[in-house]
């Protein structure tokens, strides 16, 4: 984006902002929306020579993100290729600090990391500010996710992040759940943002993206060179898809984010629900479900009961979607057996309740 562009759109709403960036100049005849360039190759002597170093289609799209989130954004083939890019950051023999129940891709690559030798792990609850204080002495890397998946975990972003940097380790959130709209941890002083574009950015449960975002030219020059030599990048076709899904973003969340704390209450009240996890924000409630021995199977019967809501994993589409986290594997020991994770989407919140209900209601 040009210098004076750039400045136009500073002032602008989010909610603005999610419909007007990322379009071509306008002149007469020009498209609204930017064409999908599908090429492995340019002609010598340009700006860029390879479409595994840069491809125009991402372009919007990062432009887009990167000012909703106030930094410079890079796209990635998949959330977990943003996360293997950033978690590069760190040295081998490194010492990452990172919270003991978080996406379970990232909890299980480290602790793969760790067994290989090439970092050292200190796992910490990240809502006790003191214990991860306690640990960050001789770190290289803090690793937050707030509100994370699927506890609904909320960490003190800003004050983590100056003592972090006291102690003179990078910090990067996932930030993933939130999104721009609702929380901004560049602002608080995080270096990278890391997303899994898969979820609310895109929002149609249709592409498989990521993204980091830094306002460091250092750090960007390190994370592109390792999307470059990873080779973990994006194909046009799903960037210009997760461009097309941002332009919806703040619409979706907004009924997505009522329709969760309307949901939240009502849950609250069911004589099946052993307890709500809901951090007063955000699209995702986490349920235990009561039943017999340690409430799993009553937790599965639920998933299978819905007709609208779909079980299935991943989170942050248009579509509800509800699965009892601990069927993956991988999944950190920390989330209860008995743990629904609901991704409150952007139906009638009466027929949401009620498809939930009834499978509840059914439960032996
Ligand atoms: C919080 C969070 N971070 C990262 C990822 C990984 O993203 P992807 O599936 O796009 O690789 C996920 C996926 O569920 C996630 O929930």
């Amino acid at each position: 984006m040009e210098q004076h562009e750039h400045d136009a759109q500073a002032d602008l709403s989010p909610r603005t902002k999610v419909v007007a960036l990322g379009r071509p100049e306008r002149s007469p005849g020009a498209s609204l929306n930017p064409p999908v360039t599908f090429t492995s190759t340019y002609i010598q002597d340009g700006p860029v020579n390879y479409a595994r170093v840069d491809n125009p289609t991402w372009t919007p799209f990062e432009e887009a993100v990167g000012e909703l989130e106030g930094g410079a954004a890079l796209l990635f083939s998949s959330g977990m290729a943003a996360v293997h890019a950033a978690l590069a950051l760190v040295p081998t023999g490194g010492t990452v600090v990172a919270p003991a129940a978080a996406y379970n891709g990232v909890v299980v690559s480290l602790t793969e990391a760790q067994a290989d030798g090439r970092v050292t792990v200190r796992w910490v609850d990240v809502t006790d500010a003191d214990a991860v204080c306690e640990a960050l002495p001789g770190a290289d890397l803090l690793w937050l996710e707030s509100p994370s998946n699927p506890l609904l975990e909320v960490a003190d972003i800003a004050g983590l992040t100056t003592a972090a940097h006291e102690a003179g380790a990078l910090v990067v959130v996932d930030n993933t759940f939130a999104t721009p709209l609702l929380q901004r941890p560049l602002e608080d002083g995080v270096d990278v943002v890391v997303h899994s574009a898969t979820k609310y950015l895109s929002g149609h449960s249709d592409v498989i993206l990521g993204l980091v975002v830094t306002c460091d030219d250092e750090l960007r020059a390190r994370l592109a060179r390792h999307r470059t030599l990873a080779g973990a990048i994006a194909g046009p076709m799903e960037a210009w898809l997760a461009l097309r899904g941002l332009r919806t973003l703040s619409l979706r969340l907004e009924r997505a984010c009522a329709n969760a704390a309307d949901l939240a209450g009502r849950l609250a009240d069911h004589p099946r629900i052993a307890r709500v996890r809901y951090p007063g924000w955000g699209a995702i409630v986490s349920i235990e479900v009561d039943g017999d021995g340690d409430g799993s199977a009553a937790a599965e019967a639920l998933t299978a009961g819905t007709r609208i809501w779909s079980a299935s994993t991943s989170l942050g589409g248009v579509e509800s979607q509800l699965e009892r986290r601990r069927r993956q594997p991988g999944e950190p020991e920390a989330v209860p057996v008995n743990l629904v994770r609901l991704s409150v989407g952007v139906e009638d919140v009466d027929d949401l309740w009620a498809d939930l209900r009834q499978a509840l209601d059914a439960l032996e």
